[in-house]
């Protein structure tokens, strides 16, 4: 149970792993994550499941290395298990034939939008995804992207790849062409979800964003994913993760998602100073 299948790097300091866990490949529906642990003394962190095959029992995770648990699962290998998967958790994707659906991903918010590109797409959408990242070596999933829209728009910040600017520009770009959007669903950082609403609350397009508060439990006891939507109190895990992102409070999800900045990153900082685990996944590795 648990063991790591495939591995990969697929950016630069983003895995993908393919995971055994039947049980959660079974009950799984788009836009829900897992809540993992990698060993005993590990703490807890919740990642989208990205794909899965039910067949083979298995699940996707993609991650980004930020701190010490994602660097962690960095360096384990092909037959190494985790210690524990919880899920699935937090509400599924609404998935129906609402028109034009654009779905928009930046960085590694990619990798939970596909799952429900995916199922936008099964379900008779047409699918316009904007993929973006700061520059073309932060690109991920463009591949799987195109294959799964109608029309895939790859952007960078700095030009290098695609379109040169932002995601919101690209939307906007699109919005004007008249094109009528019957959905928007927005993953990514913080600042470019906010960025999103900010140009989809003049153009009147309804618009999903999946939200990143800091879990604990991940089943609505612990409180510490708190999130303000339309003036209430919401549990990300359990209300969301998918909200109507013209209600979000961002502001305050930013706040809380850097409360733990400082002994988060004395944590780093003495983990990177101690050798462990299996190396094979360091630099030039898989
Ligand atoms: P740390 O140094 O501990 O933290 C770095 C930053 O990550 C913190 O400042 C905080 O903002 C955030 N964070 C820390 N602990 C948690 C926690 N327990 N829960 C949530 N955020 C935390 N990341 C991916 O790369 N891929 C995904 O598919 C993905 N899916 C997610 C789905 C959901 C529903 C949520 C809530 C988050 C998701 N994340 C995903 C973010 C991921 O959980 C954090 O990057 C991870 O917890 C960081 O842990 P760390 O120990 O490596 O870093
Ligand atoms: Fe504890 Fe949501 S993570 S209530
Ligand atoms: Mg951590």
């Amino acid at each position: 149970m648990f063991e790591i299948l495939e591995k990969e790097r697929i950016g630069p300091g983003v895995h993908r792993a393919v995971i055994s866990a039947p049980e959660i490949a079974r009950a799984h529906h788009p836009g829900q994550f897992i809540i993992l642990r990698t060993h005993e003394d590990g703490e807890r962190i919740p990642l989208t499941v990205a794909d899965k095959d039910f067949d083979k029992g298995t699940i996707t995770l993609v991650w980004q290395e930020v701190g010490v648990t994602t660097y962690y699962m960095g360096t384990m290998c092909v037959g190494d298990k985790l210690q524990d998967l919880c899920g699935p958790l937090g509400k599924p994707t609404h998935i129906e034939k609402f028109g034009t659906v654009v779905g928009i991903g930046g960085g590694i918010g990619v990798a939970p939008l596909y799952p429900i590109t995916k199922g936008m797409h099964d379900a008779g959408n047409h699918v316009i995804t904007i993929v973006g990242a700061r520059t073309q070596g932060l690109l991920i999933m463009t591949e799987d992207m195109k294959k799964i829209s109608d029309e895939t728009l790859i952007a960078t910040d700095d030009g290098s790849f695609g379109i040169h600017g932002f995601v919101t520009q690209v939307l906007q770009g699109i919005i004007n062409k008249g094109t009528k959007i019957d959905l928007c669903v927005a993953i990514g950082p913080v600042p470019m979800m906010k960025a999103v609403v900010n140009v989809t609350r003049k153009a009147d397009v309804r618009t999903v964003v999946s939200l990143n508060p800091i879990m604990v439990d991940g089943t609505g006891m612990c409180g510490a994913c708190r999130v303000e939507v339309g003036g209430k109190t919401l549990f990300g895990c359990v209300d969301g993760p998918e909200f109507d992102g013209l209600e979000v409070d961002f502001d305050l999800l930013m706040k809380r998602l850097s409360m733990y900045k400082g002994p988060e990153l004395i944590a780093l900082n003495n983990f990177r100073e101690t050798p462990r685990g299996c190396q094979c996944a360091l630099p030039g590795g898989a």
